[in-house]
């Protein structure tokens, strides 16, 4: 008998009104598929580009290197307040040259600045877009430096998540898009969790197959056994994997799982290491002194013991909120059909003593190796999978939500290249 009960309809999938046949991952090979994702999908979805924190005073800014779109974008604060955060297209309007960037010019790079000012020419820009300064100005032709600013981007900031959408007029607002499920987390202590570790990396697998190993956990017990002790790993996989808990709401989509106290699991399970810094497989053990507000949307359907939340909010960021009192994000930023960067962040509360510290550090090296482990395995997929020599795969109840983000994915598509073609066929 199954420890948690399914929904009425019998399964999570036939709940979620989604067929149960096997899939194709064409969608994953496909380069023709990977140009229409660009602008069927991340040239018209909110995307999350950052945190508040990354802009800790006026003048403080980053870029973002958006391949997928043919975007370098300057995200920078130009006062207090969540509306003083910024987006602009990473362009001089002379002549064209990237305007902010260091050594390389594919990289991406922050830093403090009081105005913008152009390797080329020097022509400068205010921190709020506006072009300040024309070298030898006389020159120019009726030029009006108010008709030359920076190309605004829009932005919005939720939640001190900082958000931008490259079409020119988004089709929703960031909290519509959002929707209940993800904006009922608005009251989490994000802004509390301010030690932050990063990683990123290049893939060699499609975007959509890394957030499919973030959409089940069917394979944890298996992929990420010799993470574990012999114990731990032989009684996961004998126990399987199994949800409390699915969600969906629009394109995004929520898992629940089960909590493990583990620090009351039996000797043989933990390693020594994990004992020693009190941290590991799921987080430090230690939850930190600070008030904490559950808001609505943390653990919606009240499962106990509740371990973690893992929202992926559409199209390429997961939000993962743990039960022990810590977040995680990741982020699969598409490079090419067959590749793409992912990027991984680890918050916690600022640590009080080298104690903490060390757990922090020991689950950020932990999820760094799930991570790895993860990523190695993927590009192992894509390699098969690009072979054609199989055309469709099973998935089964536990791996419901690959199956939505999939089937969103080719709805956006299709709707897209609909209305692309009614603009064509209109007179
Ligand atoms: S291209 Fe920037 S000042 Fe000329
Ligand atoms: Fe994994």
């Amino acid at each position: 008998m199954a420890r948690w009960p399914k929904p009425a309809e019998g399964s999570w999938t036939k709940h979620f009104d989604l067929d149960t046949a096997p899939i194709s991952y064409e969608d994953s090979t496909s380069p023709e598929f990977y140009e229409l994702e660009r602008d069927a999908i991340f040239k018209k979805a909110w995307l999350n580009v950052g945190r508040v924190e990354q802009l800790p005073r006026k003048g403080s800014y980053f870029t973002k290197e958006i391949q997928v779109t043919n975007n370098s974008i300057i995200i920078v604060r130009s006062g207090e307040g969540d509306s003083e955060v910024r987006a602009f297209h990473n362009v001089c309007r002379h002549r064209g040259n990237k305007l902010v960037w260091d050594d390389n010019p594919r990289d991406e790079t922050a830093g403090n600045c009081r105005q913008f000012t152009c390797k080329y020419h020097a022509w400068r820009y205010n921190l709020d877009g506006s072009l300040n300064y024309v070298q030898q100005e006389g020159e120019f032709f009726d030029l009006d430096k108010k008709d030359f600013g920076l190309a605004p981007v829009h932005c919005e900031v939720w939640a001190g998540f900082i958000f931008i959408n490259l079409a020119e007029e988004p089709e929703q607002s960031l909290v519509d898009f959002l929707g209940p499920m993800v904006t009922n987390l608005e009251g989490y202590p994000f802004d509390k969790l301010t030690e932050r570790y990063y990683y990123r990396a290049e893939v060699g697998a499609n975007w959509k197959l890394y957030m499919d190993a973030f959409a089940e956990f069917y394979h944890a017990p298996i992929l990420h056994a010799g993470q574990t002790t012999k114990a731990f790993a032989s009684a996961a996989a004998e126990a399987g994997f199994e949800a409390p808990h699915y969600q969906v709401d629009g394109p995004h989509r929520l898992v629940s799982t089960a909590g493990v106290v583990a620090s009351g699991m039996p000797p043989e399970m933990r390693r020594p290491m994990e004992d020693a810094t009190r941290s590991g497989l799921f987080g430090p053990w230690d939850k930190p002194e600070i008030e904490w507000v559950d808001p609505p949307g943390l653990n919606p359907a009240k499962c106990d013991p509740w371990g973690l939340d893992s929202f992926q909010i559409f199209p390429h960021m997961v939000l993962l909120v743990w039960g022990g009192g810590w977040y995680l994000t990741y982020h699969y930023w598409p490079t090419a059909h067959n590749k793409h960067i992912f990027e991984a962040n680890v918050y916690f509360v600022p640590p009080k003593n080298a104690r903490e510290r060390i757990a922090h550090e020991m689950a950020a090296v932990t999820f760094k190796e799930y991570g790895l482990q993860d990523a190695n395995t993927l590009e192992a997929t894509q390699i098969s999978l690009e072979s054609q020599a199989v055309k469709t795969f099973a998935l089964n109840d536990q791996e419901v939500l690959v199956r939505h983000l999939h089937k969103v994915v080719a709805d956006k598509v299709e709707e897209y290249v609909q209305q692309s073609r009614v603009k064509v066929d209109a007179p």
